[in-house]
């Protein structure tokens, strides 16, 4: 039976999966050795980081199942659409910010680009960001295309608004994050908006913002609704040509 509720993703999946095993493992694993072995300091050392793990990742799952949608909200807000832009999506993944942004644009559309990393999203694909599309009522103004945020395959000045949340820190080095914020520059409209939300990060997306001739660029305070907490820089595009 197909799925009639729309999925999120789980952030990070795979390593979330494998700190609830290892800590579980922990937990049990260090009780039973500690009977053993008659309180043995190791198995205490065993018990804690088990109960690390189970933490992290509690506060890993948590952050994608309802803090997200949270920050999501708060991100959408800042850029106080009218509702016939043009909005892309880099990094959009199952369609976070995607799919909000599209029902907050009844005479616009919004557009995500993602390269479907499994490492970074649970079951990340383009066929599971349309069906959440599909299942928001918003396929119509929803396009997924597939690709590198280093290399977008847009023309200059294709949007009105650019959003990124939680994607530019998976591009390793930081050469290739400051392509990437120079590469949303270039497809923005003049006048067009940014906002940009990560882990880590913000200091280098603003100083390539800044460098590429934006102007307001602000870096907000850490927000805690994510795990790891978060910060936003936002930037507008001058409405001249500097
Ligand atoms: C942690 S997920 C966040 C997805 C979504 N923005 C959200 O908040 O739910 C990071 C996303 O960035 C994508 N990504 C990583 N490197 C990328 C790249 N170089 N170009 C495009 N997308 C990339 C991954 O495939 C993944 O979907």
């Amino acid at each position: 039976m197909s799925r009639q509720t729309p999925d999120y993703g789980l952030d990070a999946g795979l390593a979330v999966y494998a700190m609830f095993i290892l800590g579980f493992a922990g937990v049990i694993g260090g009780f039973v050795l500690a009977h053993w072995h008659a309180r043995h300091a190791v198995d205490y050392a065993i018990q804690i980081f088990g109960f690390c793990c189970l933490i992290l990742a509690s506060l890993m799952f948590a952050s994608s199942r309802v803090g997200k949608f949270h920050a999501r909200d708060r991100l959408l807000a800042r850029l106080k659409l009218r509702g016939d832009e043009a909005v892309l999506d880099v990094g959009c993944g199952h369609g976070l910010l995607l799919i909000a942004a599209a029902k907050l644009l009844p005479r616009g559309h919004a557009v995500g680009i993602d390269l479907w990393s499994q490492l970074h999203q649970y079951d990340n694909s383009r066929e599971a960001t349309l069906r959440n599309a599909e299942l928001e009522g918003v396929a119509q103004r929803v396009r997924v295309h597939d690709g590198d945020m280093r290399k977008l395959p847009f023309a200059d000045r294709s949007f009105d608004a650019t959003v990124a949340h939680f994607a530019i820190h998976n591009v390793r080095d930081a050469e290739g994050r400051r392509e990437a914020i120079r590469e949303i520059v270039r497809t923005l409209n003049p006048g067009g908006q940014v906002a940009i939300s990560d882990l880590h990060g913000a200091d280098l997306y603003a100083d390539e913002l800044r460098k590429s001739n934006m102007i307001d660029v602000e870096i907000s305070g850490l927000s805690f609704w994510t795990f790891p907490p978060a910060r936003t820089v936002t930037a507008r595009k001058p409405s001249q040509p500097a």
